[in-house]
């Protein structure tokens, strides 16, 4: 009986997990990895040859979550050479909709 709950509880906390929209925290490792060659996190991008911040980015309207999820379907010019994993891109969300209340 014991070992039934267990099981019990172990399935429902893998499944409480894949019911997340993403991870913020990974997400965040994710672009300091990926973008921020380009894209700085915080603050305005001062230099013309960069890419604007994030937080300049989500500053606009309708950049949520559906936006990103649309956008990280497809590449975007200049970086073409990128490929972010489903579950990346989910965390990837994640964080960059948690900039928009800092
Ligand atoms: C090689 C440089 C480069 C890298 C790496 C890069 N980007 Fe960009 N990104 C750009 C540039 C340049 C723009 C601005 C393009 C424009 O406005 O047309 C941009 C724009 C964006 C936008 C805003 C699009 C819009 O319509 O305003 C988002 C969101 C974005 N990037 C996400 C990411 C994410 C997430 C990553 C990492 C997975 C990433 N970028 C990596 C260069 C880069």
């Amino acid at each position: 009986m014991r070992r039934i709950a267990v099981f019990l509880a172990l399935v429902f906390a893998v499944g409480t997990v894949n019911a997340e929209p993403g991870d913020p925290v990974n997400g965040r490792i994710v672009v300091e990895h990926w973008c921020s060659n380009c894209h700085a996190l915080t603050g305005t991008e001062t230099e013309p040859d960069r890419a604007p911040t994030f937080s300049e980015i989500m500053k606009e309207r309708d950049r949520d979550a559906r936006f990103l999820t649309g956008f990280l379907r497809e590449d975007h010019f200049p970086m073409t050479t990128y490929r972010l994993f489903e579950h990346e891109k989910g965390d990837v969300v994640a964080f960059l909709v948690s900039l928009k209340d800092e």
